[in-house]
C-alpha cells in the first residue's frame, strides 16, 4: 500500500506547467521584489549577489529537490510526511518536530508577509488616486512615514490582504491555488521587464549593473554570508514545507529535478530584474540604495511621480506586486491547513479560518513595531526584524539542514531513488552528496562563522 502512489486527499495539480507555476509563484514573491534589493544595498551589492546565487546553486537546489521528493512520496502536509516518513524508515521521533517547525516558521513569516503586502496593496491605491504626483524624496517618505506610523491603517490593509490569501486557499488546491497562478504570474513576469525597459531609459542604468554585478568582497562579513544565505532559502520557499506541501499535490510522472532547476532559475532571473528595475531609479534620483525594507516604497514613487506614463506603470507595479506576494502568501499557509484537514477535525474552509485568524493576530505584533511599539527593541531589532530575522535566517536554514541530512541519510535510499527516478544514476549520486555533505557542511559553517568560532 504504502508504494502506491495515491492521489493526496487535498487535491493535485492538473499539470507539471501548473506546479512549475504555482512553485515559481511561491518562490517569487516580496523576496524577489522588495527584500533582494534591500538586503542587496545594505550588503554592499555584487559581492553579495554572488554569495547568495552560489547559496542557490548548492545549497538550494539540492534541498528543493530535497522537499518536492519528501512531499511527493509522502502525499500528505509536513506535519504527516514527517510523520510517516520516520514510521518508515524507523527512525528516532523525534523527526517530527521537523514538520511542526516548518508550520511554525510559516504562521510567523506569513504574519509579517501579510503586513508589507498589505503596504504593496495601498500603495496601487495610491498610486491610482496621484499621490505621488510631482513628489520630490522628501514628499514620498513622508507619505511613506505618514502610512507606516498609523496602526489603523496598516491594520486595515493587512486585514484585507489576508481575507484575499484565506479566500484561495479555501477555494481548495485546482480551483484556488492553481486559478489563483494561471492568472497572476504572467503579468508579473510582463510587468518586470517592462520596468527594466524603463529602468535603461533613467541614464543610470550602468551604475545600477556595476552596482549589482561588481563585487567588493570587502563588504563581505559574516552576518552579510547569513544573510545571502537565509535569503536563498526564503526567496526559494525552502526549509519550512511550502515547497514540500507543493509537492505532495505534484502528479507522479513529473521529473522533480528538472522542475525544481526551473524554478530556482526563475526565481533568481526575477530577482535580478527586480534589481535591474529598481537600482537604475535609485541612483538616478540620486537616492541611498542602503535604505532598508522602505527602499521599493520611497524610491520608486519617485520616479513614479515624475515620468512619463508614470501614473500607469506604478499602478502597474503595485498591482504586480501584491500579485507575487499573494502567490506566495498561499503557499506560506498551505502547510498549516493541510495539516489543520489531516486531523479530520476542521473541513478546509473551517481550517483557514482558523490559522488565518491565527495570522492575522499575530501580524499586529508587526503593524505595531512600525509605529507604537517602533521604540521597543530586543537584540537591537523591532518585532518585525526579530521576526524576520529568527524566521528567515535562523529557523528556514535550520528546518533546510535537517531537510538535507533526513533525505540524504535517514529516508530510506529506495524511496528517494524511486522518486527521483532519475536517467543517470550519477544524478543521484550528485545529488545525494549535495544533501548528504555540502548543503549541511555548508548550513553549518556559516552559523559557525556568525557566532564567532570561525
Ligand atoms: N519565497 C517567497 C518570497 O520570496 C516567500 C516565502 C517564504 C514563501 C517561505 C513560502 C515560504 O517572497
Amino acid at each position: 500500500m504504502m508504494e502506491m502512489k495515491k492521489q493526496s486527499v487535498h487535491g493535485e495539480w492538473s499539470s507539471r506547467f501548473a506546479f512549475i507555476l504555482a512553485a515559481t509563484g511561491s518562490a517569487v514573491g516580496l523576496g524577489n521584489i522588495w527584500k533582494f534589493p534591500y538586503i542587496t544595498g545594505e550588503n554592499g551589492g555584487g559581492a553579495f549577489v554572488l554569495v547568495y546565487l552560489m547559496c542557490v546553486l548548492v545549497i538550494g537546489i539540492p534541498i528543493m529537490i530535497a522537499e518536492s521528493m519528501l512531499g511527493r512520496h509522502t502525499r500528505q502536509s509536513p506535519i504527516g510526511a514527517m510523520q510517516q516518513l520516520t514510521k518508515e524508515a524507523n527512525a528516532d521521533v523525534h523527526w517530527h518536530y521537523l514538520g511542526w517547525m516548518g508550520v511554525i516558521a510559516g504562521l510567523l513569516i506569513l504574519s509579517y508577509y501579510s503586513v508589507i503586502a498589505g503596504w504593496a496593496t495601498a500603495y496601487v491605491f495610491k498610486a491610482f488616486f496621484g499621490s505621488f504626483s510631482g513628489g520630490d524624496a522628501r514628499d514620498i517618505k513622508e507619505l511613506f512615514d505618514t502610512f507606516t506610523g498609523s496602526p489603523l491603517t496598516l491594520m486595515f490593509w493587512h486585514t484585507l490582504f489576508m481575507g484575499a490569501t484565506m479566500w484561495i486557499v479555501a477555494q481548495g488546491i485546482k480551483d484556488g491555488l492553481e486559478r489563483a497562478v494561471r492568472f497572476l504570474m504572467p503579468g508579473l513576469f510582463v510587468l518586470l521587464v517592462v520596468l527594466v525597459g524603463y529602468a535603461m531609459t533613467t541614464g543610470a542604468y550602468a551604475q545600477g549593473l556595476h552596482f549589482l554585478f561588481k563585487p567588493d568582497f570587502s563588504k563581505i562579513t559574516g552576518n552579510a554570508v547569513l544573510i545571502a544565505m537565509g535569503h536563498a532559502f526564503f526567496t526559494l520557499s525552502l526549509g519550512m514545507g511550502a515547497i514540500m506541501v507543493y509537492g505532495a499535490y505534484l502528479p507522479k510522472n513529473v521529473s522533480i529535478a528538472q522542475t525544481s532547476i526551473l524554478i530556482a532559475a526563475a526565481d533568481s532571473i526575477v530577482a535580478l530584474l527586480a534589481g535591474l528595475a529598481i537600482f537604475p531609479i535609485v541612483f538616478a534620483n540620486h537616492l541611498e540604495p542602503s535604505s532598508g525594507p522602505g527602499l521599493i516604497f520611497q524610491t520608486l514613487p519617485i520616479a513614479f511621480g515624475n515620468m512619463t506614463g508614470g501614473w500607469l506603470i506604478g499602478i502597474l507595479f503595485f498591482v504586480m506586486l501584491v500579485f507575487a506576494a499573494l502567490t506566495s502568501a498561499i503557499s506560506v499557509i498551505e502547510p498549516a491547513v493541510a495539516w489543520l484537514v489531516e486531523t479530520d477535525r476542521f473541513d478546509r474552509k473551517t481550517a483557514c479560518i482558523w490559522s488565518g485568524l491565527t495570522v492575522w493576530l499575530l501580524g499586529l505584533g508587526t503593524v505595531f513595531s512600525f509605529n507604537v511599539w517602533a521604540d521597543i527593541k530586543v537584540f537591537d531589532k523591532t518585532f518585525f526584524q526579530l521576526l524576520d530575522y529568527l524566521t528567515a535566517n535562523l529557523m528556514l536554514p535550520i528546518g533546510g539542514f535537517c531537510i538535507a541530512i533526513f533525505s540524504g541519510w535517514i529516508m530510506l535510499q529506495k524511496h528517494s531513488e524511486a522518486e527521483l527516478a532519475f536517467s543517470n544514476p550519477l544524478y543521484y549520486r550528485l545529488w545525494q552528496n549535495l544533501v548528504r555533505y555540502v548543503a549541511p557542511v555548508g548550513i553549518f559553517l556559516v552559523f559557525l562563522h556568525v557566532v564567532g568560532v570561525l
